[in-house]
């Protein structure tokens, strides 16, 4: 009997599944709930911080409709989970559109599901590296005005991406599309003090199809090249414009967030 290839492996973990089992969602498989166990072993806070990201990502949208922002791109958007971009986009500006774009089928297979037949929003399947490609898609060309402003939104992706000429082309891609008064949203993970933690996680996601690459704050303020960060700039995440005034301890959330304005 010949078997159809199917383009979800339950047995090898992914960077959406497990993110979604560390936020205690239920589209994952027991390959990506042991990654999520093994990397809780090492860092106890890493649910804490996979929260504490989808609060940025929700701020950051806030924040951006706020700034009359009506439509966004979502690069590495994953599993759909509480507060997803549409959502909050249009708590604050009803009719905003949405353009999800991930690599991982399962991550877009269920975001399908969830977005079922909304009009207003699509789901790419698509690596983020090629901007040409995802623009061109038919589901961008027919949401996304790129002579007014958008929000794109790169949040907790890019830590995925190693250095090289294909994330500096992605990353100058968007920008040259973007139209001046469009936001970038960018939180990314930041390696330990003590780098035994940061350095086991990398080991451990090496082993997914996904390996982790921190980046030191440096180099995640470069990731911003030719745009200016809004106030407060690059922060531990929960600093970011926190909705019940100043936080202390952020340091320890190991993740550094921003918004740059074209
Ligand atoms: C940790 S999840 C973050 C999801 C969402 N952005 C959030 O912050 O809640 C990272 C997602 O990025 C996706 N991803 C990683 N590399 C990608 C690439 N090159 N192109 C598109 N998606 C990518 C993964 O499949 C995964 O769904």
């Amino acid at each position: 009997m010949s078997t159809v290839p199917l383009p979800i492996d339950p047995n090898r973990p992914s960077a959406a599944r497990i993110y979604d089992a560390l936020l205690g969602g239920n589209h994952n498989f027991a390959a990506d709930r042991a990654v999520a166990a093994r990397a809780a072993e090492i860092l106890p806070e890493i649910p804490q911080i996979a929260r504490a990201n989808r609060d940025f990502l929700r701020r950051a949208v806030r924040y951006a409709a706020g700034r009359g922002i009506r439509q966004f791109l979502d690069l590495g958007s994953g599993i759909p989970t509480e507060n997803n971009v549409h959502e909050v986009a249009r708590a604050a500006a009803p009719g905003a559109r949405v353009v999800y774009v991930d690599r991982d089928p399962s991550a877009v297979l269920y975001s399908r599901h969830v977005l079922g037949d909304d009009e207003q929003t699509a789901v790419i399947e698509s690596d983020l590296r090629d901007p040409a490609a995802v623009l061109a898609t038919s589901p961008a060309r027919d949401l996304l005005d790129l002579n007014r402003p958008i929000g794109i939104l790169m949040v907790a992706v890019l830590h995925f991406l190693p250095d090289g000429p294909d994330l500096d082309a992605a990353l100058d891609g968007y920008l040259e599309a973007a139209a001046p008064g469009s936001l970038l949203a960018i939180s990314h993970a930041i390696p330990s003090s003590d780098p035994e933690p940061t350095d086991r996680l990398a080991e451990l996601y090496s082993r997914t199809g996904t390996p982790l690459v921190v980046r030191d704050a440096d180099r995640v303020a470069r990731l911003f090249d030719g745009w200016t960060l809004v106030e407060p700039g690059l922060v531990p995440g929960p600093q970011w414009r926190p909705d019940d005034g100043p936080v202390t301890g952020a340091e320890r959330f190991l993740t550094l967030a921003g918004v740059g304005e074209r």
